[in-house]
């Protein structure tokens, strides 16, 4: 079975082909990022319009490099949520319609499903059960999967998502947007242990966060350091330093205690943070120490793509689901409220 993959549920268009024999034969994303710095952040209505302008010929060069023709494609999976609703109706619109014209079934996929399952589509392989630490622009979550749709949050962020607190804070040091990747560069040049931000909520039991506080102590920072200190730029990388080991090490205290008391020794970083350099390090030392491992999708794939979703569409499309000729753009959509489909996923 081979499907065909759309992602545009905020800022990057995405699209690809996963077979289920041949593995990932194509993807391609086209990022929004030039479209958006002017505003220092997404404007959902441009958002949409880009999705609408970049999708078809996004979907023609994909078909291209994959050697597909439409009638090679079985089913067409998108994003149905969550996200900006009108950027994920051009999605769902254009990827039913394609469906409907192609006489294949569709499906509209899960987000957060699409990041979590993202690790499968490496070697090696984890196998269920595994833990899932997904942190994105939107979401901070700690899930317990013990297949495909059988999820159980199990910790999230009661404000900011990892992500969010990585832009703001990077926004407050002055750092164009997208803010997360820049200010961790920007923290490879700070010295660690110049200043130290407390790691939000690890004083107490639980699995949930709270990163909101952290651009708190940034601001304080930038105030107080930035006056009294001639070297600005060292300045700023220290405080990037401080603000990255905080969020990084509470993650990991976080997933310590969580694998601990799960008893599972695989443990999966999705989402965009999880490309994340420091925290991929700190993962991998804190799961040997235990005799586990932990699981990455390549970094491409940790951001918004459409090879998550063309997976993910094929897992559920592979069990027989699909959907009815209407299909819906749900906003806001628990995680834990998806349907399982077994044990084993199906890599191919
Ligand atoms: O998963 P994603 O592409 O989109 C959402 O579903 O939200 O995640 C985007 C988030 C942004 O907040 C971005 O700043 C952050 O991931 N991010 C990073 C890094 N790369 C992307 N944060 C920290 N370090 C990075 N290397
Ligand atoms: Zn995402």
């Amino acid at each position: 079975m081979r499907v065909l993959g759309i992602e545009t549920s905020c800022d990057e268009t995405g699209v690809a082909i996963y077979d289920g024999d041949a593995g990932l034969l194509a993807h391609e994303v086209h990022s929004q990022v030039d479209l958006h710095a002017a505003y220092g952040g997404v404007v959902p209505e441009l958002a949409s319009r880009d999705h609408i302008r970049r999708l078809t010929p996004l979907i023609r060069l994909v078909m291209a490099r994959a050697d597909s023709a439409p009638a090679d494609i079985d089913g067409v999976a998108y994003t149905a949520g969550p996200g900006l609703v009108g950027a994920l109706l051009v999605g769902a619109g254009l990827g039913r319609s394609l469906a409907w014209g192609w006489g294949v079934p569709s499906i509209g996929v899960h987000h957060m499903e699409g990041h979590l399952l993202a690790p499968l589509l490496e070697e090696p392989t984890p196998a269920f059960p595994f833990l899932a630490l997904l942190v994105s622009g939107g979401h901070t979550q700690l899930v317990q999967v013990e297949g495909v749709g059988r999820y159980r949050l199990l910790g999230e962020s009661v404000d900011d998502a990892a992500g969010e607190a990585f832009d703001k804070t990077a926004k407050i040091l002055g750092l164009p947007y997208p803010g997360g990747p820049a200010l961790a560069k920007l923290a490879e040049l700070g010295e660690p242990g110049r200043y130290v931000f407390p790691r939000p909520m690890t004083d107490r039991p639980g699995l949930d966060f709270s990163f909101s506080g952290l651009k708190t102590f940034a601001l304080n920072a930038v105030r107080d350091e930035l006056a009294s200190r001639t070297d600005t730029e060292q300045a700023k990388a220290d405080i990037a330093r401080a603000f990255e080991d905080a969020v990084v090490e509470t993650l990991v205290i976080k997933c310590r205690r969580a694998v601990q008391a799960a008893g599972v020794e695989r443990l999966i970083l999705a989402g965009g943070v999880s490309a994340n350099r420091r925290l991929r390090a700190r993962m991998d030392e804190m799961m040997a120490g235990r005799g586990g491992r932990a699981f990455y999708p390549r970094p491409e794939l940790c951001t918004d793509n459409g090879a998550m979703i063309a997976f993910a569409g094929y897992q559920r499309l592979a069990a027989g689901e699909q959907e009815p000729l209407t299909f819906t753009a749900r906003p806001r959509w628990p995680l834990d409220s998806l349907p399982g489909i077994g044990v084993e996923a199906q890599t191919g």
